[in-house]
């Protein structure tokens, strides 16, 4: 059956309000039935084959990647490379054998992704897939398949698609990372159980959806919006930026927090709100000085955090969002959903199209 809207005004809406659901779905089809430990559903993969990890996609997709990245990379320890499937397949680049080539795709038939697929056929010594439409082309190609479980999305602007495939992605990093001796049982216990609260924190943020009106009522009438993030919420900076332009067609630009000063600060001014993901977690305090660089400068800082990192930062923040706190491990996934939201928020305020935003098309099978 196809989709419907249900109660929901858009099918964006809808979708980041099933992000609960599909997210608990989705993880219990990648984790064994005692819910300590990973396990993938009927597909063997070893890790310890794999020198490298080379992940290709674009849009959103790619952003996953780039979040995917900080857990492979520390969890693991297996390096990582990404690139935008459009660049990648032009560039020709070498690949070292004992290389896994990933591909994240939503449809899996976006055109660049799949012509990427196709330059690693041969090269790489595994070619996996992370899609949500299994019968589609990139799922076909790949020797892996890993779904994502999201169900249909029909919102142009991906939403439970992305926060699915970081899911998956996070299990894969874990299974990595057992098999490379890098976690013991315990730990790995721990990883899946950070896992697991996620939909439960998901909810409690849908619960207070009221707060975000009168929010982006204020955003809306910003013509250029920041957004900060360090360490795996320097991706959801750049993902809230991209989310906030597709749909609202603000004009957003997603920082690393470090890089403040060189550039974006010059932008600086009470006109140009700045939204920084951050919470409570070892690199807190170094947001805080880039928070007070931006409000010295009389910049305007939505902070979105935790009650601990609220208790933290310095007084003169412009709005707060507070999330409930979960391991930094998983705030990633967590914190898609409050940078989806002022998307949606502040697109509803202006009455852009949500489901449907001028010169942007749900899957680009063309080059
Ligand atoms: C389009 C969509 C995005 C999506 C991207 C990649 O630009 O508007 O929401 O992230 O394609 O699509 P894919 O299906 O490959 O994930």
């Amino acid at each position: 059956a196809y989709a419907d809207k249900g109660v929901h005004k858009h099918f964006m809406a809808k979708e980041i309000h099933e992000q609960p659901t599909v997210m608990s779905y989705a993880l219990s089809q990648y984790t064994a039935a005692d819910r300590a430990a990973v396990a993938l559903p009927g597909i063997a993969v070893d890790f310890t084959g794999f020198d490298r990890v080379v992940m290709v996609a674009c849009g959103t997709a790619h952003l996953a990647c780039h979040v995917a990245k900080y857990w492979f990379e520390q969890l693991a320890r297996i390096p990582v490379e990404i690139e935008v499937a459009s660049e990648f397949r032009y560039r020709e680049p070498p690949v070292a054998p004992r290389t896994l080539a990933i591909f994240v795709s939503q449809s899996g038939e976006t055109a660049d992704t799949l012509a990427a697929l196709r330059y690693m056929r041969g090269r790489a010594a595994a070619i996996a897939a992370v899609v949500n439409v299994l019968e589609s082309s990139i799922a076909r190609e790949s020797d892996l398949v890993f779904p994502i479980h999201a169900g249909v999305e029909v919102g142009v602007a991906s939403t439970k698609a992305f926060t699915c495939q970081l899911t998956v992605l996070a299990a894969l990093a874990i299974l990595a990372a057992r098999q490379n001796g890098r976690i013991d049982a315990a730990r790995e216990a721990e990883l899946v159980s950070a896992l697991e609260s996620v939909p439960a924190a998901m909810a409690q943020v849908l619960a207070h959806e009221e707060v975000y009106g009168p929010l982006c009522w204020e955003l809306s009438k910003a013509s250029d919006v920041l957004f900060l993030g360090r360490g795996a919420m320097y991706p959801l900076a750049l993902e809230g930026a991209l989310k906030l332009k597709e749909i609202s067609y603000i004009h957003a630009e997603g920082y690393a927090s470090g890089e403040l000063k060189h550039g974006p600060i010059a932008l600086i001014d009470e006109t140009v709100p700045v939204i920084v993901l951050a919470p409570s977690d070892a690199l807190f305090d170094k947001t805080v000085s880039n928070m007070q660089e931006v409000m010295a400068r009389g910049g305007r800082i939505l902070l979105v955090t935790d009650q601990a990192g609220l208790s933290r930062a310095s007084e003169g923040l412009w709005q707060s969002l507070r999330l409930p706190p979960v391991d930094p491990f998983v705030a990633p996934i967590l914190y898609a959903v409050p940078a989806q939201l002022l998307a949606y928020h502040t697109a509803v305020t202006k009455g852009t199209d949500v489901d449907q935003p001028r010169n942007l098309a749900k899957s680009v099978t063309v080059e």
